[in-house]
């Protein structure tokens, strides 16, 4: 097991992607803050079947105190914050529009969740992580920045920051032995799809090298690989887990 003992918070857990780094993480012996604005109730039940620690949080990353709630409860439970996982993210439901169209209170909230809700949870950690001398933090960010996409402007943009986010916060808390890196799936199958004329485009995104869809076990491995001691000098970066769509 590769992460043995280490305690690790993934937000966005309650279902697809959040979910199955969730378990995997349990299944490399990581104890298992599960947390979002939805129930936990099912991660929970499928990481305490791996026979691992689980605490399930309920918590809007956009709201600073949740975020110090989130951290305040993971110390108080497990003693430290080895890795931070946001994953949390505003893609399920958007809906493609013109230019002309696009709701600016929906590109707030596509903000506020996906870049703001990243620097706070972030934020949030940062004291545990430097008193006990490092800790790791995987941003979800994603590929479609890299060719981008019309009709969702917000959450093309707000990708792209989370990298820019992730650079910034590598530079500063290398400091502190925390590494920041960001993790880009590609069109992955998990229920999330924007609405385009009816066409997900979350599963019709075409050109991969290997020919079938992405999957959230596909984002597992990588994870496991960010978290673990194996990446301690690996900040900064960007890793395309995609099938081969852009080749960054
Ligand atoms: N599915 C894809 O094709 C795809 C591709 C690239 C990147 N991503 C990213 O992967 C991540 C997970 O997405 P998913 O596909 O599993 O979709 P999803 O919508 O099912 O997951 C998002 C999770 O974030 C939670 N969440 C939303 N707002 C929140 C808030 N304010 N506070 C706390 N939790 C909140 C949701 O409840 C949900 O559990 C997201 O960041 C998404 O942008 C998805």
């Amino acid at each position: 097991m590769r992460l043995e003992g280490k305690v690790i918070i993934v937000t966005g857990a309650s279902r697809y992607i959040g979910q199955a780094m969730a378990v995997r993480l349990a299944q490399e012996g990581a104890k298992v803050v599960a947390a979002d604005i939805r129930d936990c109730a099912e991660t929970v039940e499928l990481v305490q079947a791996q026979s691992a620690d689980v605490l399930s949080i309920q918590v809007d990353v956009t709201d600073e105190a949740q975020t110090l709630e989130m951290a305040r409860k993971t110390v108080e439970r497990f003693g430290r914050i080895d890795c931070l996982v946001n994953n949390a993210g505003i893609y399920d439901g958007l809906i493609s529009k013109p230019i002309l169209d696009v709701d600016m209170e929906v590109w707030d909230q596509v903000f506020r969740v996906n870049v703001k809700g990243i620097f706070l949870c972030s934020r949030a950690v940062f004291p545990a992580m430097k008193e006990q001398g490092g800790g790791k933090i995987i941003n979800t960010g994603s590929a479609i920045w890299l060719s981008g996409s019309a009709g969702i402007p917000h959450y093309v943009a707000s990708k792209a920051a989370v990298t820019g986010l992730s650079r910034t916060l590598a530079k500063e808390l290398g400091l502190y032995n925390i590494t920041v890196n960001t993790l880009a799936p590609g069109g992955t199958r998990s229920g999330a799809v924007v609405n385009r004329d009816d066409a997900p485009i979350s599963i019709a995104q075409a050109g991969r090298a290997i020919d079938r869809l992405e999957v959230p076990d596909d984002l597992v491995g990588t994870l496991v690989f960010l978290a673990s001691d194996d990446s301690s000098f690996i900040t900064g970066q960007m890793i395309v887990v995609d099938g081969g769509v852009s080749l960054h």
